[in-house]
């Protein structure tokens, strides 16, 4: 080799290395978030953020082992990925959230990365919050960092070798090209129920089916899913046919079926904590979206 190619040889490589890192820098760059919503201490803000964290369902996956009341975290979420540990989330300076900036809930909730620019596992339903209002994100952050700081150190989440933090740069670039740009409802109500829904209230993470590497199948939103060895019912149009408004608004209130079955598992815990908790504009709205405007292009 002559001494000309040889270095010829080193620019491209080079120049290899440099279009594989800025690749990278581009996948692992922290989205840039508002700064114009800021935390609050009001009671009005802390008020919202109660509500809108009783409409998400965070305490289902975030309250203690023995604990079900707190957001003290230490539940293990068992998925075909690996075990995942819902963390603490109260206020707690060591074991918790410290003294987390909106800008950290912005991150966390809306794009699934850590305040110091790692990457959150989907087990932690972002890719559904990241549809919230940023003034919903941050209110929401304003409740919790309302709680009383409690200390609970939780376990790391357990994942095969090949799987790790930075791969979620991939998983969500993946799970970006998948996204179906859903149409915006005329009706209110119906809206409404869309955002709490497909957002707020993650009904797709059991609901939907998923691809080979975990990533939701939205052009068969709603059309029933395994977890596990359990099978999750349809709820689409074609599933909900004979179900009425009313019937559904019962059912997310006290679990009740049109046929007079009781919901179990999962369900349960959906309908206690979050739906059963709603206002019942919100759950008309729910009732509404899933009757009329659920139907699949
Ligand atoms: C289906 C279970 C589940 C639900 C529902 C859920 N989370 Fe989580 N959350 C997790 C898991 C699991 C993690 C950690 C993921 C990881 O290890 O990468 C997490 C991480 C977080 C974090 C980051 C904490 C830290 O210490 O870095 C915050 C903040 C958070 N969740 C807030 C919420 C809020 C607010 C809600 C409700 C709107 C919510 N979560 C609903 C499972 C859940
Ligand atoms: C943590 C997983 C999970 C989440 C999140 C979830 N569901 Fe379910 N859902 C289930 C399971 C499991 C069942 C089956 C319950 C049973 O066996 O009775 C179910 C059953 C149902 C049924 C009854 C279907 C039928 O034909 O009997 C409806 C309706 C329903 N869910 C609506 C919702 C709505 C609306 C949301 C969002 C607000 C939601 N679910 C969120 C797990 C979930």
């Amino acid at each position: 080799m002559t001494r000309l190619s040889h270095s010829k040889a080193k620019l491209i490589l080079i120049a290899a290395a440099l279009v594989l890192l800025s690749i990278a820098l581009i996948l692992f760059q922290p989205p840039s978030v508002s700064s114009s919503v800021q935390l609050s201490d009001s009671p009005e803000a802390i008020e919202r953020g109660e509500y809108l964290v009783i409409a998400g369902g965070c305490i289902s996956c975030h309250r203690g082992e023995e604990d079900a009341e707190s957001f003290i975290g230490g539940l293990a979420l068992e998925t075909d990925f690996g075990t995942f540990f819902a963390p603490n989330i109260t206020p707690d300076m060591e074991t918790g959230l410290g003294n987390w900036q909106a800008k950290d809930f912005l991150l966390a909730l809306k794009h699934g990365r850590t305040p110091s620019g790692s990457f959150y596992y989907p087990a932690f339903p972002y890719r559904a919050y990241g549809g919230l209002s940023d003034q919903d994100a941050v209110d929401i952050g304003s409740y919790l960092m309302s709680l009383e700081p409690i200390n609970n150190s939780v376990s790391s989440a357990q994942t095969p070798a090949w799987l790790n933090r930075w791969a979620m740069a991939g998983w969500n670039l993946l799970a970006d090209m998948n996204e179906v740009e859903f149409e915006a409802f005329d009706d209110e109500l119906v809206e409404r129920g869309a955002y709490l829904a497909r957002n707020l209230g993650h009904c797709s993470e059991c609901h939907t089916p998923r691809n080979a590497v975990g990533i939701l199948d939205a052009n068969r939103e709603f059309a029933g899913a395994t977890l596990g060895e359990d099978v999750i019912e349809a709820i689409d149009a074609a599933a909900l046919e004979e179900w009425t408004a009313t019937d559904l608004d019962l059912f997310l209130l006290l679990g009740l079926k049109p046929d007079g079955d009781f919901a179990g598992g999962d369900m349960n815990d959906v309908i206690e904590h979050n739906t059963s908790k709603i206002s019942d504009e919100d759950r008309a709205a729910l009732a509404a979206f899933f009757t009329r405007h659920n139907q699949p292009e």
